[in-house]
């Protein structure tokens, strides 16, 4: 694909290739899931292959002793251990349309610690709930309120939309011509496309998805320099970033760039595959939407329980440092290590009638966020974008209820879960 194709690259067709790449084979993960974590707790192999999804590890993973793990206990232990069952290889395989610089999530040990102390506090519940206000004005008029008269939407249209408009904001990129967004998140997706399973594609795959990359990083360096230029004032997302201080000097621009370049991806895709899995479990769970409309302060238990219950990655993989073992299974050093987060959220030794979706359930620990020194750094960002947008459409959409001339919403998918559509009428 040429630079000038990148350039045209459409947001939709760019987050359908993605859903059609990470869908895989069909084959139920819960059923498989469950089967594993009740029978045979490590698996011995490539568990994922079966899905026909690519793994994080890339091509990389083929070349490796692999294993799977799926009780609760297990999946906890890995995540929460990062110098035992590292990330870097990241950056090897689909982490290289990344190309270095503040790439956080293939980051290890000390560089990583550091790196998240500097930046956790602009993530933190106290900074993030100052923007709930701007949040909720972007998603009722720029979005919402825009479709009131319509009284019936594909609420997907909209949930792919507004995360990375709002991150666009967040961010701190120039008002003036807002609809820039839409490039930026086709680019985003597009890099997250570079993690082929079939080797014929890949090639073609990894030069769409550097061509994005890079793309966004001149796009996004054009703003830092200007940012930097007028003073690196201003209290959003790279304002901040300009400012502070990392090992005793300030951020460099490539730092800057590369550090929201891969926001893009983390913040945009998830944020819309989860509001789809919360619609989908809010209109399809009898009597919930009644509860929950007249009582909001169960919007926030709702999104809880749809993490839990329906994780939208359905795995995690870390590569092996030193020697360990499993239920007397031997895991070398350098193995990979496929972790069932979807399995683990169902584990029935942790979970009461884990099959059921329940908000009222007590809430304990899941994985739908990750778990220990990589957990999602985004998270109360998700969640007050999610917040915000349940919210309004509760609001807005008067008796908003499924379409019931549409087919229903289905949530399918073997390493990134969502439903496609949401149809849904209102009075
Ligand atoms: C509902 C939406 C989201 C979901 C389900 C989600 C899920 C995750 C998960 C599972 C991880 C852990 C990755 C690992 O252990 O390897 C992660 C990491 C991360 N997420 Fe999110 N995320 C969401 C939204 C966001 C948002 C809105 C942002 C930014 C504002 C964000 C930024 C990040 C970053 C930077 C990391 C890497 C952290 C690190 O490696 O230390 N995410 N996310």
């Amino acid at each position: 694909m040429s630079e000038s194709t990148v350039q045209d690259m459409k947001l939709e067709t760019a987050y359908s290739a993605v859903s059609d790449l990470y869908k895989g084979t069909g084959i139920d993960i819960h059923k498989a899931c469950r089967e594993m974590r009740q029978k045979s707790p490590i698996y011995e192999g490539d568990f994922i292959k079966q899905f026909g999804v690519p793994t994080n590890a890339g091509m990389e993973q083929s070349a490796r002793k692999n294993f799977a793990v799926f009780r609760y206990a297990d999946v906890m232990a890995v995540l929460r251990d990062a110098s035992t069952y590292t990330s870097g290889f990241i950056a090897k395989g689909f982490g290289k349309a990344f190309d270095g610089g503040l790439t956080i999530l293939a980051m290890d040990g000390e560089q990583h610690k550091s790196v998240r102390t500097l930046l956790q506090p602009a993530f933190m519940p106290a900074t993030v709930n100052k923007w709930r206000e701007r949040m909720d004005e972007i998603i009722r008029h720029d979005y919402l309120e825009k479709m009131v008269s319509d009284r019936k939407a594909n609420l997907m249209d909209f949930a792919l939309s507004f995360p990375i408009r709002i991150m666009y904001t967040l961010m701190g990129f120039p008002e003036d011509n807002p609809e820039k967004f839409r490039s930026y998140a086709a680019w985003a997706l597009a890099m997250v496309g570079g993690n082929q399973i079939d080797p014929k594609k890949e090639q073609d795959a990894m030069k769409t998805a550097l061509d994005a990359g890079k793309a966004l990083y001149d796009s996004i360096m054009e703003i830092v320099v200007t940012r930097r230029a007028a003073g690196s004032e201003g209290d959003d997302l790279i304002g901040r970033l300009l400012r502070c201080e990392h090992e005793g000097r300030v951020l460099n621009d490539h730092e800057v760039v590369t550090f929201c370049r891969m926001l893009l991806p983390a913040a945009g895709e998830t944020t819309t595959r989860t509001l789809s899995v919360v619609l989908t479990l809010l209109f399809e769970t009898p009597g919930l939407i009644e509860e929950v409309r007249a009582d909001r302060s169960l919007v926030a238990k709702l999104i809880d329980e749809s993490v839990r219950y329906e994780p939208i990655a359905t795995f995690k993989v870390r590569e092996v440092a030193k020697d360990v073992e499993f239920y007397g299974v031997k895991v070398p050093k350098g193995s990979f290590i496929q972790c069932m987060v979807t399995s683990a959220n169902r584990d029935e030794d942790v979970f009461e009638n884990p099959e059921t979706f329940d908000i009222h359930r007590k809430q304990k620990p899941s994985f739908g966020f990750g778990f220990g020194p990589h957990m999602c750094i985004g998270q109360f960002v998700a969640k007050l974008e999610l917040n915000c947008a349940i919210n309004a459409i509760l609001d807005l959409f008067p008796n908003v209820r499924l379409d019931p001339s549409m087919p229903k919403p289905v949530i399918e998918g073997a390493q990134l879960r969502e439903a496609h559509e949401v149809h849904v009428i209102w009075d």
